[in-house]
């Protein structure tokens, strides 16, 4: 039994030190590997939620690169902590407010705003100890209210009207801006004046005053972010999302494209390309509509008929959120433009689609506008060029409607490609 034992002993210990020799190199390797990894994602911990915003990645679309022969890259803007590209407007909003003075820590930002930017504010206010309130018309989707009341915004519902309406949710949030400013500036003077608030009568704060305060709960005055006018948004892209491009791309690029909304995307990275790269050409894509393919490439936005504010609420149908426009912001008449492209609803719905299904990439509506841009980019421009292009936000705020079968069946938009033969690529 003894020699079995020890023969056995043998055969286990030597089992036991090659289990161990190839553990360890396996072991080693994966510690390359990880060494590998730690080397490659080497980046120092952000300071807080702020510190998080930017600096996305910059992707290879791989199935729009093979499709056209061109470096199609997508600047992941999803993946900002507020989900979208406009935390960066939202921070480069508040920060000059702040410093400018416009803005007091405890204050209040206002915006007129049924999406992204309103979801941006209310994400990062609190990292400024702000608040943030949100006048949104009340067709737009409850979610979003919803959304935003958990993140601590107070929300206002108001009815839709057109912007040349001074009860358009814009010219609202403009107001409550003005109205937190007098709160603030009576709750000041009644400080100086022994204590004694204004508007008491008996000891009681009079019902205005109330209703006030209630909206803007001890407001140190307010802001009103104002992203369409507003030249921060512009800056955040200028000073942001455009030096990241160049950076990222090693100035190797040839095209950027995008969707305008306040146009402050497509003005800022444009605008910081055209001076930093030579013979870069910037293009915007364009959903149905929108007056500003006109614009771009005749010089004129609209008759008179089509002028905003001469119609009653949405001057256009589509199935974008975010982007299309009739009116030139101050913003969008920042950009540099080369030329425009005009996207279609069903061409971005099927955009979409191919794309989740070819590269796993889960994609807002402006986000698939913005890549069947790079491939109209890549298709007038010919193969072997860098294109970048934006990806907005992901899916997930689309489910009512742009991932919504039921939606898109009565809308007569259900995709049907295979491939991308809707936009004329076998
Ligand atoms: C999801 C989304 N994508 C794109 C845009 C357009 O960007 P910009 O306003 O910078 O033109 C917006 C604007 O609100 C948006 O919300």
């Amino acid at each position: 039994m003894a020699p079995v034992r020890t023969t056995g002993g043998v055969v286990v210990a030597a089992a036991i030190s090659i289990f161990s020799m190839v553990m360890l190199s396996h072991l080693l390797s994966s510690k390359k590997n990880i060494l590998r990894l730690s080397k490659k994602k080497k980046e120092k911990a952000r300071n807080g939620l702020v510190d998080a915003i930017g600096n996305t990645p910059l992707i290879r679309i791989n199935s729009l690169s093979e499709a056209t022969g061109c470096e199609i890259l997508g600047k992941c803007e999803f993946l900002n902590p507020g989900g979208s590209v406009k935390d960066r407007v939202a921070v480069k909003i508040i920060e000059e407010a702040l410093e400018s003075g416009e803005l007091a820590q405890g204050g209040v930002v206002t915006e007129g705003s049924a999406g992204s930017t309103a979801i941006s504010l209310a994400t990062v206010a609190p990292a400024y100890g702000c608040k943030c309130h949100v006048v949104i018309p009340d067709d737009a989707a409850i979610e979003k209210s919803q959304i935003l009341e958990a993140l601590g915004a107070t929300v206002e519902r108001v009815r839709p009207v057109s912007i040349t309406h001074r009860d358009h949710y814009v010219n609202i949030a403009r107001r409550r801006a003005l109205e937190a400013n007098e709160v603030a500036s009576k709750h000041r003077k009644s400080d100086q004046m022994d204590g004694k608030p204004v508007k008491q009568i008996n000891g009681y704060t009079s019902d205005e005053e109330k209703q006030s305060s209630a909206l803007l709960n001890n407001s140190r005055g307010g802001f009103f972010a104002d992203q369409f006018e507003n030249l921060a948004n512009f800056r955040a892209h200028y000073e942001g999302t455009g030096p990241e491009i160049l950076e990222q791309t090693g100035g190797n690029l040839d095209a950027f494209v995008a969707a305008a909304g306040t146009g402050g995307t497509v003005a800022g990275v444009s605008k910081f390309l055209q001076e930093k790269v030579p013979n870069i050409k910037s293009f915007l894509v364009d959903p149905p509509g929108s007056g500003l393919f006109n614009k771009v490439t005749r010089g004129v936005m609209y008759t008179r008929e089509e002028a905003e504010g001469r119609r009653l609420k949405n001057p256009f149908d589509t199935i974008t959120e975010g982007i299309g426009i009739n009116r030139l912001t101050q913003n969008f008449l920042m950009a540099k433009l080369d030329g425009a492209f005009r996207g279609t609803d069903m061409e971005a719905v099927e955009m979409s689609r191919f794309l989740l299904k070819n590269d796993g990439l889960f994609l807002g509506s402006s986000s698939a506008m913005n890549c069947v841009g790079a491939v109209r980019v890549a298709q007038s421009i010919g193969p072997g060029h860098t294109i970048v292009t934006i990806l907005c936000d992901s899916g997930m705020r689309h489910l009512s409607k742009f991932y919504n079968d039921e939606y898109l069946s009565q809308n007569g938009l259900t995709p049907k490609a295979t491939g991308l033969e809707f936009l004329g690529i076998k």
